[in-house]
């Protein structure tokens, strides 16, 4: 490891000399931000850089530098910085008044476009992000149940109170929570059957994102539709960042239907947004009209600026031929660098689904959180630093993710800042991964 950390402390100060204009700003940050910081995800060492602008897909900072953005807002920033659709419908939107403080065509023909694509959604609302989305989803799985057992899994990600990495987070929501491993069928069998008539909802990601860009098997996937049926608990599936992996998400393409589907990110072109839906059974439960109806206010819940743009970037923009021919272009990407980690004979390997990909150090494509070795997590901060060093914005953990306006330039230069990466460091990977 002392390789390592060498050459993590070299990388960090080439960054930091390159970098004084950020590093003084995020000094200057920690005067009202507890070490600098508003959103934990966003921080790295030794210092996070301080974005000025964007354009299409390519973000610049405070120092001057231009970057090929590949943290795409962690997934929301599907259509890039400065798509003209969706640019022009926020500005009718502003132009007309943004706080209505009522119903607006807009959130009308969000909500139209979300329920044709998604056959698990026929009725669904709006709120303010993902987090809420699943806090909303699972909500509603234990009062439709009448149940409070609700099953996860080990490393999934649903927001900032709904979060299993490496363990239950102490900010979690008090809910009565059972971990299972993901994509271990029988295991997660065997825990359905023994919870039982105990059991409100299981909540899955069919991407476990966060928690290295993970696909589930589609046997897995199946049998968490058979079991949950079987004990009369609900089926959530996550596709906050997923629904963009196709023209219905993920479970467009696996055939199956959840009982309640979460969206967020993109959905609202880049804007605050979340949804929840499912079936017209479920979500009437919240038909105001209804004596007894389930109360879901929400100041923002429909706000004019993000339901405007999200009817733009989903009508205009993704459709669902877009998105389809968006996933097959990705798919070619990705391909492409686990064929030039083949060339090269190192171990790495691009996981993930179309525009989701994580980086691993790993000659096999990864199933299960447990096998992302020790040595791989503590490569990921090298590969972080000297990507930025290259112009090419990746998250700290590895993740890569697409946007709509990157093209053969764009993916060339992350494809060419890896081939740099191997040729420096292959036998120090070798090493760590050996220890
Ligand atoms: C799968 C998944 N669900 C939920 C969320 C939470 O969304 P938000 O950050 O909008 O609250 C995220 C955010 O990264 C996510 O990846």
């Amino acid at each position: 490891m002392e390789a390592l950390n060498q050459a993590i402390l070299d990388a960090r100060s080439r960054y930091t000399a390159l970098n004084p204009l950020s590093q003084a700003a995020d000094k200057d940050a920690e005067r009202y931000f507890p070490g600098g910081n508003t959103r934990t995800v966003l921080h790295y060492d030794p210092f996070p850089l301080t974005m000025v602008g964007g354009e299409g897909a390519e973000i610049d900072d405070l120092d001057g530098h231009r970057y090929v953005d590949f943290v795409g807002e962690f997934s929301a920033g599907l259509f890039g910085h400065s798509n003209e659709i969706i640019k022009s419908a926020i500005n009718t939107a502003l132009n007309d008044g943004f706080v209505m403080g009522a119903p607006t065509k807009y959130e009308r023909e969000l909500a139209g476009l979300l329920c044709d694509r998604f056959a698990s959604i026929d009725k669904i609302r709006f709120c303010n992000s993902g987090t809420e989305a699943n806090l909303m989803a699972l909500t509603t799985s234990r009062i439709v149940t009448g149940r409070d057992k609700v099953l996860a899994f080990n490393d999934a990600y649903h927001g900032g109170v709904i979060k299993f990495l490496g363990g239950p987070s102490a900010f979690n929501v008090p809910f009565d929570f059972v971990l299972a491993n993901y994509n271990d069928t029988d295991g997660t069998a065997e825990l359905i059957d023994q919870i039982g008539d105990e059991l409100a909802a299981v909540i899955i990601e069919p991407v476990l994102g966060a928690g290295g860009n993970i696909l589930a098997d589609k046997a897995f996937l199946e049998m968490l539709r058979q079991k949950t049926t079987d004990v009369g608990a609900l089926l959530i599936f996550d596709e906050v960042k997923t629904a963009r992996l196709g023209a219905a998400g993920v479970q467009g393409m696996a055939g199956i239907e959840p009982d309640m589907t979460t969206l967020g990110k993109f959905i609202a072109g880049g804007l605050p947004t979340g949804a929840f839906g499912g079936s017209a059974e479920i979500m009437d439960r919240f038909n105001p009209r209804l004596k007894g109806a389930l109360a879901h206010p929400g100041t923002f819940n429909n706000n004019v600026c993000s339901m405007a743009a999200g009817s733009a970037a989903m009508g205009q923009i993704y459709t669902p031929q877009r998105a389809a021919d968006f996933f097959d272009q990705s798919e070619v990407f990705r391909h492409s660098l686990n064929d030039l980690f083949v060339a090269k004979d190192v171990a790495m390997y691009a996981n993930g689904l179309g525009s989701m990909i994580a980086l691993h150090f790993s000659r096999e494509v990864t199933k299960t959180p447990s096998d992302i070795t020790t040595g791989c997590r503590a490569l990921r901060p090298l590969l972080h630093m000297e990507m930025l060093l290259e112009g090419v914005s990746v998250c700290g953990r590895g993740d890569m993710f697409l946007s709509l306006p990157m093209d053969e330039r764009h993916l060339s230069k992350a494809r060419d800042a890896l081939e740099k990466f191997i040729d420096r460091y292959k036998p120090l990977i070798e090493q760590i991964l050996q220890a």
